[in-house]
């Protein structure tokens, strides 16, 4: 089956990289991406393509390329689904804040409204492909609104989970390890197939049946996570120790049945997916009455929040057990460099608890606009929006932001802290002058030469 016209439901971190990637790769296939969201459109659509609302590396050139050739954004929805023959679902799939499975189960609305979206709309057989993480079975679900309502239109659903990590979206994409397509229908898998295969090797295209295909993803993102756990958990009894993470780290990453990757203990994990796909697979193992795998996976969660937790309770008892009226200079807000998004992002976290220790707070992130910040803290609601004003300032220069400092919180990992002028920033803060590296990005050696009590995660 050739695909000519593509339609993808969602303009977010997952939808926007890949479409632009895919548009690039097929110049002859035309693809369409959508949203509700009329503001993300105008900015996906905006002539400076250093204002697209999702930052990341290379992917305003491949935008500047194709946009109005052969890649659209646009909020006219039923029209760019009916005009498709392969229609992707990407939009979020949160852990559920209300009723049955709250706090753990994804939340499966947007992906049911784009569902009855398709059936309503569809007059001509598509292809619809879940892009989105979810659940085991969503497809399923999917298939069964869509046969139900769609009337004589044939559907057939693939599921296709992307391994694509933000700040490095367009590397991902452009050589991916391994692309896998779950499905029923042979040549709807063919036809997806096909489209990758203009640049990735068929035998890194991995075609399985749809629940395999869903399942693999909850688990790739469960394994990297837990390793972070593993990772973290050491670095606190290096603390205790006279052991080192980093060395510990490069020692046990040397053996090739571990591997060196995703062994950099942090402030703990962020982002949309780790913590929500573990949830996930937490919530699907206790259905089933599995309450030994599920209470396996959830030890991952439950060290990455004591993680994130011991390290602003570790600022306040340095900081002489109070951090009342102080000012706390949080480096980064993002859940890790290169990127805007800040879902998950430990600095919400840790500035929520130094919050309720009467803390102010003055942060700095590249690029992460000010009202993104108070969003983050107001969705906690922890405490009224105004007093999340009052105690906390966001800046858009790091010095301004750290004078008069008496701490420096280093949340996310940007290239960019490494090259500052510590020894300005010495001599701008009060005395003495903490550096709490969540990053381990610093050299501890240079940095309490300047001057500084530093302390980093793990060592
Ligand atoms: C992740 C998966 O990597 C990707 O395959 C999947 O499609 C989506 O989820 P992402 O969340 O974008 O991608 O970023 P990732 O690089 O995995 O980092 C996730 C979090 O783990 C970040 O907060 C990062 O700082 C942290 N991390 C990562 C560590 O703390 N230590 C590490 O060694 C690696
Ligand atoms: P992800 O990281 O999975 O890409 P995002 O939150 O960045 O998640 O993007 C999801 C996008 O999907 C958002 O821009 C949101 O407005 C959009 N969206 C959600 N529901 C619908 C819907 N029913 N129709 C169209 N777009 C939707």
């Amino acid at each position: 089956m050739k695909i000519n016209k593509i339609c993808c439901i969602g303009a977010g971190y997952v939808g926007g990289p890949t479409m632009a990637v895919i548009a690039k790769m097929n110049p002859n296939i035309q693809v369409t991406i959508v949203d509700i969201n009329q503001e993300r459109i105008d900015a996906w659509n905006d002539d400076d393509v250093s204002k697209l609302p999702v930052y990341e590396p290379g992917l305003p050139e491949i935008v500047k390329e194709t946009r109005g050739k052969n890649l659209h954004f646009s909020t006219e929805i039923d029209k760019a689904i009916d005009e498709a023959e392969m229609v992707f679902i990407s939009v979020n799939t949160p852990t559920k804040t209300y009723g049955k499975g709250k706090g753990m189960a994804a939340d499966l609305k947007y992906v049911e409204l784009c569902a009855r979206n398709i059936a309503d709309v569809a007059k001509t057989d598509k292809i619809v492909v879940e892009k989105s993480t979810l659940p085991v079975r969503t497809a399923h679900a999917i298939k069964s609104i869509l046969d139900n309502i769609g009337g004589e239109v044939k559907f057939d659903i693939l599921s296709n989970p992307e391994f694509l990590a933000e700040g490095t979206a367009i590397q991902d994409l452009l050589k991916p390890d391994r692309v896998l397509i779950g499905g029923e229908s042979k040549e709807a898998i063919e036809a997806l197939a096909s489209i990758y295969g203009s640049w990735v090797p068929q035998d890194q295209i991995l075609r399985t049946n749809v629940w395999s295909s869903e399942l693999s993803k909850l688990t790739a993102n469960a394994f990297l996570a837990q390793r972070i756990s593993s990772i973290n958990a050491i670095s606190e009894l290096c603390e205790h120790t006279e052991a080192n993470v980093s060395e510990v780290a490069r020692a046990i990453g040397m053996d090739s049945r571990i591997g060196p990757k995703f062994l950099n203990a942090s402030i703990g994990f962020g982002g949309s997916c780790f913590q929500k796909d573990i949830l996930n697979l937490v919530y699907i193992a206790r259905s089933y009455g599995l309450n030994e795998v599920a209470d396996y996976w959830e030890q991952v969660i439950i060290l990455n929040d004591h993680q994130k937790r011991r390290f602003s309770d570790k600022l306040i008892t340095t900081l002489y057990n109070t951090v009342s009226g102080k000012k706390i200079a949080m480096l980064g807000w993002a859940f890790k460099k290169d990127t805007n998004d800040t879902r998950e992002s430990a600095a919400i976290y840790v500035a929520d608890h130094l919050l309720s220790e009467q803390a102010s707070i003055a942060v700095y992130d590249p690029k992460v606009p000010k009202a993104k910040v108070y969003a983050d803290l107001n969705y906690l609601n922890t405490r009224l929006e105004k007093e999340n004003e009052e105690l906390v300032e966001v800046f858009n220069n790091p010095y301004e932001a750290i004078k008069d400092a008496h701490a420096i919180a280093i949340m996310t990992e940007w290239d960019e802290f490494k090259s500052y002028d510590w020894n300005k920033i010495y001599n701008l803060m009060k005395k003495p002058a903490f550096i709490f590296d969540g990053r381990r990005l610093l050299d501890k050696n240079s940095i309490e030469k300047i001057g500084f009590k530093y302390f980093t995660i793990g060592q």
